[in-house]
Parts: structure tokens; sequence; C-alpha cells
């Protein structure tokens, strides 16, 4: 066999191509494997339009309404998505937490105001008598005391889930504020039933004394005497002190329903067969929702309220704290404040005179010092 020898010049030409063609491999072998990858997804997302997914059926169905299987017991279980969540949250998060939380700072800012303007409301006795009216009992401040302090405690500890996180977070840091967000759930739990049996009282207590009466609609004439240094008339409760007492009882009663209806399922508390025909106790979540949102509204629209009655039984008017303190009132105060109270304690023989300004100790004695 005889072999023919290549030419340089071919050897050279076949060398060039060689290299031209591994070249090109290296560029296109890479690329197949993307085009191979792209011509398989574009079948499977073909089959997908016209293949339905059995599953996403189910979900779909899920959210419609029907249940399932859910590893829980209680109320909640067979529910796998809780329809309305979402618009539940953009409310809560929206309006409801954006905008009310300003009612309260408004609140601080026109109290600022009017005791920059008008100051504080004295007495108008230069001295005073010694002799005092007994106004509170030692039961109706422990039931006042007990509700305010619960009161302060469910402010902060609410507005610190409603508002906490935008707050919070820059003065905690995020596990500080997971901390206190926690603690804040559980406060607000406990405390909550308190606070609610506090104003069940405060309702059964002073609800005698709060009925309008025509008094009222002359007190109210007069703006209560905040503007001018009028005193208008008014019995053991003045018109001001009605409303908020109306605003404890009906808000108050408001919220501490839909504190109740909330806590039914998360402490999976039993519903007693006669409120089961409160609509809204059956201890589903969309009730909880909407539970919340009552909860929220009423409860920051209080909180605004009181702190206009904090601001009026402290720094607002001379002598009042002393009464809610001590149980007892100068004479002098109530002739101003309650004159036609006052008229009425002092017929009765109602008027004392204490040993000790400030001890309850010493008011036992009352009946023997009474000077009326
Ligand atoms: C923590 C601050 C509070 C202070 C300093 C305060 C002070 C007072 C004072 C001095 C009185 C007596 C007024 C008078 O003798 O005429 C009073 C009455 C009253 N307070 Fe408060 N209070 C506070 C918080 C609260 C809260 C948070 C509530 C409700 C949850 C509340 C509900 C009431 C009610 C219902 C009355 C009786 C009003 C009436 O019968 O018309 N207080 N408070």
């Amino acid at each position: 066999m005889t072999h023919k020898k290549m030419s340089p010049a071919r050897k050279q030409r076949m060398a060039w191509l060689g290299l031209l063609a591994i070249l090109a491999l290296a560029i296109v072998l890479p690329l197949a494997s993307y085009s191979v990858h792209w011509l398989g997804n574009d079948a499977i997302a073909q089959d997908a339009a016209t293949v339905v997914n059995p599953r996403s059926n189910y979900w779909r169905a899920v959210e419609g309404g029907v249940g399932g299987y859910t590893a829980i017991s209680g109320r909640e279980a067979g529910v796998l998505v809780a329809a309305g969540g979402i618009e539940w949250q953009q409310r809560r998060d929206g309006p409801v937490a954006k905008y009310l939380p300003w009612a309260i700072l408004g609140m601080f800012a026109v109290v600022l105001l009017y005791h920059l303007i008008h100051g504080k409301n004295k007495l108008d006795a230069k001295q005073l008598s010694g002799r005092k009216i007994k106004r509170w009992s030692w039961f109706d401040r422990s039931v006042h005391w007990v509700t305010a302090i619960s009161f302060i405690f469910l402010a902060i500890t609410g507005l610190s889930m409603l508002i906490g996180k935008n707050l919070l977070i820059p003065l905690l840091g995020k596990e500080g504020f997971s901390w206190w967000a926690q603690a804040s759930i559980t406060i607000h739990n406990v405390v909550g039933p308190v606070f609610s049996l506090g104003v069940v009282f405060m309702i059964l207590l002073w609800i005698w004394h709060n009925f309008p009466t025509k008094v009222d609609i002359e007190w109210f004439k007069q703006g209560g005497g905040m503007f001018s240094n009028a005193h208008p008339s008014a019995g053991r409760m003045n018109g001001g002190e009605k409303v908020w007492f109306w605003v404890v009882a009906v808000v108050g009663l408001g919220v501490c329903v839909t504190g109740l209806i909330m806590l039914v399922p998360i402490y999976n508390l039993p519903v007693p067969s006669w409120l089961a025909w409160v609509p809204l106790i059956d201890g589903t979540r969309p009730q909880m929702q909407d539970a919340n949102l009552l909860h929220a509204i009423m409860s920051l629209g209080w909180t605004a309220l009181a702190v206009g009655h904090v601001y009026i039984g402290t720094a607002g008017t001379e002598g009042a704290f002393e009464g809610m303190k001590t149980g007892y009132v100068s004479e002098e105060w109530a002739k101003q404040h309650h004159d036609l109270w006052a008229e009425k304690a002092a017929a009765n023989g109602k008027v004392v005179v204490l040993d000790d300004d400030t001890s309850v100790s010493t008011a036992n004695h009352e009946a023997s010092q009474s000077t009326a």
C-alpha cells in the first residue's frame, strides 16, 4: 500500500479548520443546554395551559368555603383558609392603625392648649374651713382605681400591638420588640377580664347618679363653666361627668364584649347556652375579625376621651383628685362644683370635720364629729 503524502499547504488548512471547529463547539455546546431546557419548559407550559392541576381546583374550593382536614381541634378544626383575613388586615393596618391613634395625640394637644390658655379651675375660696363631705366610699374608690390602672395597662399594651411595630422596633430592636409584643398580648388578655369586671361594677354603683336632668341642660348651655368664671348648678354629678359615665357604660361594655369574643376561641372558652343567641359569639375567625375592628375603633376613641377625663380629674380641677383619693371633698369644692348636692348634704347632716385632712381612718369618726 502506498501512502500519498499530504502537502504542507493542505496540512495548514486542516489545522485551521480543526481550530475553528473546536472554537465553534466551545461556544455552541454550553448554549445548547439552555435551548434544551427552554424547549422542555415550553412543553410543560403548554401542558399546564391545557391540563388543570387537580390541587388548584382543591384550593379554589377551599377558598370558596369547603372544609378540609387540619391537625388542630376546636372550633377552627377543618378550616384551611380563613376567608376575609386579607380584607380584615387591610382595614386594621390601614385606616384604624394609621389614623385613629392621632385622636389620642389630638386630645393631648387640646388639653395642653386649654391648660395654657385657661389654666387650672381653681377654688374661689381663699381659705378652707376644714369642713368636708364624703363623696366616694372605700369600695367606690377601689373600683375606680382598679379600673383606671387596668385601663392604662390595656391602653399601653393595646397600642403596642396595633402600632408598636413602627414605633418600638427603632427603640427596642427586633428581638426586644418581639419580647415586648408577646408580653403585651399576655398582659392584655389577663388584665382585660379584671377591667371588664371593674366596668360592670362602675355601672352598677354609679348609674343611679347619672340619669340626665334639666339642670344638666343649663350646665351644658354654660359650657360647664370651663370657658368662664361661672359655676353652673349641678347635683351629685354634673352634665360632663354624666356624659363620661355613659361613655364608660356604653363604649366600655362594647369594648369588653368584643374583647371577650376574641378571647373565646383563643382559650377555647365554653360559651354558655344563654349567650348563644348573640350572633357574634360563635368563636369563628370572621367574627373575631369584626370584633377586633370594633374593639380597636371603640377603645382608641375611648382612650382619647380618657385623656380629657384624666386631665379634668388632676391638673384641670383643684380638689377633684383629693375626692377620689381620700373619699372626702372640701365643702368649698362641693359648693363650687356641685351646689345642689352640697346643699342636700348640709341639710342631711353629712358635713364633717376630720382630724387629719387625708387620713381615711379618722373618717370613721365622722358621725361623732359632724358639725351640721
Ligand atoms: C388614671 C387616671 C384617672 C384619674 C386621675 C381619674 C380621676 C377621677 C376623679 C377625680 C373622679 C371624681 C370626679 C368627681 O368627684 O366629681 C373620677 C370619676 C370617675 N372616673 Fe376617673 N380617673 C382616671 C381614670 C379613669 C378611667 C380610665 C375610667 C374608665 C375606665 C374612669 C372612670 C370614671 C368614672 C365612671 C367616674 C365617675 C363619673 C360619674 O359617675 O359620672 N376614670 N375619676
